[in-house]
């Protein structure tokens, strides 16, 4: 039987995350499936991009088309430029993408016109936000999936909601957590903690890059405020995303890098990272990916935005939902360190077997 040749398109560092699993149980097939990794280059920086390769053990890619950055605009325009072209040569029998954002986008587009089918891992999810770029991304993504991988079950009644055929959507299950179930015990030994001088169960992580939230100096303001109003209970640890540092130096929001109590840190890589949300007290994030980390890890997490597309974080999980109130978020984040908190539960299918599953279905249906 001819091997089918599957390319995995990655852009950014949870795009990284989401498919390192896959690869890796893709690679147990050598003999039906020939893979090939495609590096759009939306990231570049080595704490976003190589650093997570070499930790997640991802081979280097096959393709790189070093985009970088740009407006939406350009920098989808350059990817699906590049993509096009790739694909026309290699012709691929099936694309995977990850998440929701711009490089999941534009390879959606570009292989739905090359008639290359398509799988979409993380389909489903909505915050019914149109303002949120990765909200549009993830319509129109899944729009032009052939293969639809859901998460959680508000995934699957989205899709049924937006007519997508039921026989196209599976619920697999979390690939994030694969990730995180086969990484957790090396990240054990990692010392951030010690470096960075926090104890276990005695600090915050905070991390926020969403351009609503960063864009915007005042409402940064109101998140930094915040923040530095619980670091005099609690110290915070931010790891901070390159957009993010560029605007708290550009509105002089944070005149050094340790300030009443809250620490800022370049981007951590994905070990120290794990370890260091894992022994946290709480995690304060605008981030997607992290919302569900926490949940499967049980340490109470408050998302500063006013919507969650990931409603099981919140209805079963540790997640609460503050929105970008400074009053509400040190409010809740006070009530936290005084152990007012839910417990959480580990949602359905998030066992760190989602890409064994979605390897089961490939092997039956395209093979
Ligand atoms: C992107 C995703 C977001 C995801 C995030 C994960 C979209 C629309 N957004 O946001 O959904 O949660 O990645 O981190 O795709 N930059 C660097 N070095 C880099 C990459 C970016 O300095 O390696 C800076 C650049 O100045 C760039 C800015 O960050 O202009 C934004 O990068 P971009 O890739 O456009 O979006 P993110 O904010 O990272």
């Amino acid at each position: 039987m001819a091997k089918k040749k599957i390319a995995l398109v990655v852009g950014t560092r949870p795009n990284f995350v989401k498919a390192a699993p896959l690869m890796r149980r893709l690679e147990q097939h050598r003999d039906r499936f020939n893979t090939a990794l495609i590096h759009t280059g939306q990231h570049y920086d080595h704490k976003l991009s190589q650093l997570l390769f070499d930790e997640l053990g991802l081979p280097a890619p096959d393709v790189h088309l070093g985009v970088g950055s740009g407006s939406h605009a350009e920098q989808t325009a350059e990817i699906m430029t590049g993509l096009e072209k790739t694909l026309m040569e290699s012709k691929p029998d099936l694309a995977v993408v990850f998440g929701d954002v711009n490089s999941t986008l534009a390879t959606a587009v570009v292989t739905s016109k090359l008639w290359i089918p398509l799988a979409h891992v993380e389909a489903g999810l909505r915050n019914f936000d149109a303002t949120m770029p990765e909200e549009i991304n993830r319509v129109v993504t899944d729009r032009l999936s052939d293969y639809l991988f859901v998460s959680e079950q508000s995934g699957l009644d989205n899709l049924a909601a937006e007519g997508r055929p039921k026989d196209r959507t599976f619920l697999v299950g979390n690939i994030m957590i694969d990730a995180l179930v086969a990484h957790l015990e090396s990240a054990g030994t990692s010392n951030v903690l010690d470096s960075l001088g926090v104890t276990p169960r005695e600090y915050a992580v905070m991390t926020v890059h969403r351009p609503s939230n960063v864009d915007d100096a005042e409402v940064l303001r109101g998140i930094i405020g915040a923040v530095r109003e619980i670091g005099r209970k609690l110290p915070v640890v931010f790891p901070c995303h390159p957009r993010t540092q560029r605007q708290l130096v550009e509105s002089k929001l944070m005149a050094h890098d340790r300030q009443d109590g809250v620490r800022v840190v370049e981007p951590l890589g994905y070990l120290d990272f794990l370890k260091l949300q894992s022994e946290a007290k709480l995690v304060i994030t605008d981030s997607g990916g992290i919302q569900e980390e926490t949940t499967f890890l049980r340490i109470p997490c408050l998302t500063i935005r006013e919507t969650t597309e990931r409603p099981v974080t919140v209805e079963v999980g540790t997640n609460v939902v503050v929105g970008v109130d400074a009053d509400k978020i040190t409010e809740t984040a006070f009530d936290v360190i005084n152990g007012n908190h839910k417990e959480g539960k580990i949602p359905d299918l998030w066992d760190g077997r989602t890409s064994e599953r979605i390897v089961d279905f490939l092997l039956t249906s395209l093979t």
